[in-house]
């Protein structure tokens, strides 16, 4: 059984729909969540389902990346995950940290990468006029929002969408990719999803 290691900074719905994927004849549990916010509500979420937790506080590091993944690594090797998810976790990594877990490492980015890394993607489909967004579940590699594509769902932009309304049917497709990208991973297989 794959033990999986979930980083967050925030609600953690992707966490939660991972978490309660990895049942049954699942090839996977997971075995830590680690944020970098103590308020993250993703930690009270993963506590209640028994999945143990850990904080590393970037703010004490001020700065000093390599320090602070030096204590990331630190919490992984306690908790010696097969596969790290990045689900929400909004701090970015250097080569130093995805080096260490390339190939073992997985995010998701709220676009069709290649379109829009990086941040307020909602808004800038919507401004660019495109009539589909989506998501997408990736290797990490040092390039931010790069590395090869495990999986796409793709969803409609309506004329009124705002990049609030957007970002929630967005959201709900990725709560649909995310552990399917998972259970074929963990199974040894990289062939990319295609959602919608
Ligand atoms: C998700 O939409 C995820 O794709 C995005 O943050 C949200 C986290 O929601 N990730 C990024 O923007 C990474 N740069 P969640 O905490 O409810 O899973």
């Amino acid at each position: 059984t794959a033990r999986v290691a979930i980083l967050l900074s925030g609600g953690g719905s992707n966490m939660v729909a991972l978490a309660d994927s990895m049942v049954g004849d699942h090839p996977a549990r997971p075995c830590l969540v680690l944020s970098n916010n103590a308020d993250a509500g993703g930690l009270a979420r993963a506590a209640e389902r028994g999945i143990p937790t850990a904080i590393v506080d970037h703010r004490p590091f001020k700065g000093d990346r390599a320090a602070f993944e030096d204590a990331l690594q630190a919490k992984l090797e306690t908790a010696r995950p097969d596969i790290v998810c990045l689900a929400g976790f909004m701090r970015i990594l250097t080569a130093g940290f995805t080096d260490r877990w390339q190939g073992r490492m997985l995010n998701i980015h709220p676009s069709l990468l290649p379109k829009y890394r990086g941040l307020d993607t909602h808004a800038r489909a919507i401004a660019a006029g495109d009539s589909v967004a989506g998501c997408t579940v990736h290797e990490v590699t040092a390039a931010l929002d790069d590395g090869p594509i495990l999986g796409q769902a793709r969803v409609p932009i309506a004329p009124d969408d705002t990049p609030a309304t957007l970002a929630a049917r967005v959201l709900t497709a990725e709560h649909r990719l995310y552990p399917a990208v998972l259970r074929r991973f963990a199974g040894g297989d990289r062939t990319p999803v295609m959602l919608g």
